[in-house]
């Protein structure tokens, strides 16, 4: 990885922290958490946050604050899409070209790859952070561990309800 994407991620990482001290709710943190993601990470193209809805049965997931264009996926079941797979195995998904991926379920043509990465609280899966880029292979593992530590201020701030 080039050293300029390093000291981007280590300046968005600064930029979450300061965002998490700052916001009153879950709710203010996922919006602000795709604000961010969406403005300075140039190949996160859709950012949005999927919550599985309380009681529902069987279990769905609910898309929830975004940043990028709209989506007809505002709610999918956990049978259905890399979304769907995320939550259900409670695990981190990167898709590096979607076209081959056969639960891929299209938001944009535009979209080549892929990360979904759930969101636990008190273990868990209460919901999920998925991210689109308009590039091939955009997520490697410095993103990975971008996007999982935002899940992961997310859930601690679910546990405080
Ligand atoms: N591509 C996802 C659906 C959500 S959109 O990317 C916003 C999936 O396959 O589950």
């Amino acid at each position: 990885m080039l050293i300029s994407s390093m000291l981007k991620i280590e300046q968005v990482r600064k930029d979450l922290a300061r965002l998490n001290s700052d916001a009153v709710s879950a709710d203010q943190l996922m919006d602000g958490v795709t604000r961010l993601l969406h403005e300075k990470m140039l190949k996160y193209n859709w950012v949005g946050f999927y919550m599985l809805e309380p009681g529902a049965n069987p279990p769905m997931l609910v898309l929830g604050h975004y940043q990028g264009a709209m989506t007809p996926h505002t709610r999918i079941p956990l049978n259905q899409g890399i979304c769907g797979a995320a939550a259900s195995s409670g695990k981190t998904i990167i898709v590096d070209d979607v076209q081959s991926d056969p639960r891929y379920l299209a938001c944009s043509l535009e979209t080549k790859s892929e990360i979904v990465v759930p969101v636990l609280a008190r273990g868990q899966v209460a919901g999920e952070l998925d991210i689109d880029s308009h590039f091939p292979s955009a997520f490697g593992v410095e993103d990975r561990e971008l996007v999982e530590y935002c899940a992961s201020l997310v859930g601690k701030r679910l546990e405080q309800k």
